[in-house]
């Protein structure tokens, strides 16, 4: 079913390239387009034949539910049932690396494939004009997970999008790095309204920056329990050689990525930077992985942006 002959275009974020890959998605084809965070694989998420082929083409288990994008709150209104907390969250940081799991709506017209099913939809407003641009030019829903092969490392350029799937996909935009660089946050709000919001996934936003705007803590996911995220395997985000953590001391033979002041072979932010650092940690696991030695990583502290460089690394480093 995934078609590896295909002249994949690379285009730009113009008007005639935004243009051309709108007419593209609506006519059931996968195009990668960057967002703030990560490169995502777009299909039209109405469009059960173009979303079943992000599936074949990233080899992606169907039971993990894919994201949809939209380019306003008022799309993202018609798609789910809305909700205070939806509001408030939505106002204080869309567009923005943040994702709202909410109940699905009736006449919704999203492919139950986006969802593997489940009554809730997964839905955000990417920060990147570009993202918009492209989204407000389709007219509709875009599923979008990261533009990568399942279990591998999240592409942040198109460079890293074009070696990982180049020749299976119709369309590549190209504007530039991922600012963000790890993927959103993405926060359960399905629950009953006097409970707080669930953490599903700590990303690009940082869990401190949502509890100031709610004013309460949030109840992280319980690991336990497969049924809250279904797409949360332990072993994701990886790359090809093995991945020591908290590493102190360096051994012969491994690449060292850094953080902080010191002497590497990479280092994710000389300054001790987390914002640096998540905007360079997969395209540093990306150099380092090409040159096919183990890898070792220095600590990262883990608040703000450090829960999820963390979270995406543990992944990386999990057994497989
Ligand atoms: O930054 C991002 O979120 C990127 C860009 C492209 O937007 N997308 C992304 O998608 O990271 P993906 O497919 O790699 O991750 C989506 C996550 C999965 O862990 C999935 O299980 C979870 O969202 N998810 C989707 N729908 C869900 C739902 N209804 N309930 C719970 N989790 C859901
Ligand atoms: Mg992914």
């Amino acid at each position: 079913m995934t078609d590896t002959s295909l002249q994949t275009e690379m285009l730009s974020p113009t008007p005639q390239g935004i243009d051309r890959a709108a007419a593209l998605l609506r006519d059931g084809q996968l195009v990668a387009f960057p967002t703030e965070t990560v490169y995502g694989l777009g299909a039209d998420a109405r469009n059960g034949e173009a979303v079943a082929s992000i599936y074949a083409t990233k080899g992606r288990p169907s039971f993990n539910p894919l994201i949809a994008h939209v380019d306003s709150i008022e799309a993202a209104r018609k798609l789910v049932h809305w909700s205070d907390q939806a509001e408030t969250m939505a106002a204080a940081f869309w567009p923005g690396p943040l994702t709202l799991v909410l109940p699905l709506r009736d006449g919704h017209g999203i492919s139950p494939l986006v969802t593997a099913g489940l009554d809730t939809l997964a839905v955000r407003v990417p920060a990147k004009a570009c993202a918009r641009d492209l989204l407000a030019a389709t007219g509709g829903p875009v599923a979008a997970p990261s533009a990568n092969p399942s279990g591998r490392i999240s592409p942040t350029s198109a460079a890293h999008v074009a070696a990982g799937l180049g020749g299976r996909i119709a369309a590549i935009v190209d504007d530039g790095p991922c600012g963000v660089g790890v993927e959103s946050t993405i926060l359960g709000l399905s629950g009953p309204s006097r409970l707080p919001p669930v953490l599903l996934r700590p990303g690009g936003l940082a869990s401190e920056d949502i509890e100031a705007v709610l004013g309460r803590a949030l109840t992280h996911r319980n690991v336990a329990d497969p049924l809250t995220a279904p797409g949360q395997l332990l072993s994701h985000y990886a790359p090809q050689a093995p991945l020591r953590l908290n590493a102190t001391r360096f051994r012969s033979g491994e690449l060292s990525l850094g953080f902080g002041p010191g002497a590497f072979d990479l280092n994710l932010s000389d300054a001790g930077d987390l914002l640096e650092a998540a905007a360079n940690l997969f395209g540093h696991l990306h150099r380092l992985d090409a040159k096919g030695k183990p890898i070792a990583v220095a600590p990262v502290p883990d608040h703000g942006l450090g829960a999820a460089i963390n979270d995406r690394l543990r992944r990386a480093a999990a057994p497989r």
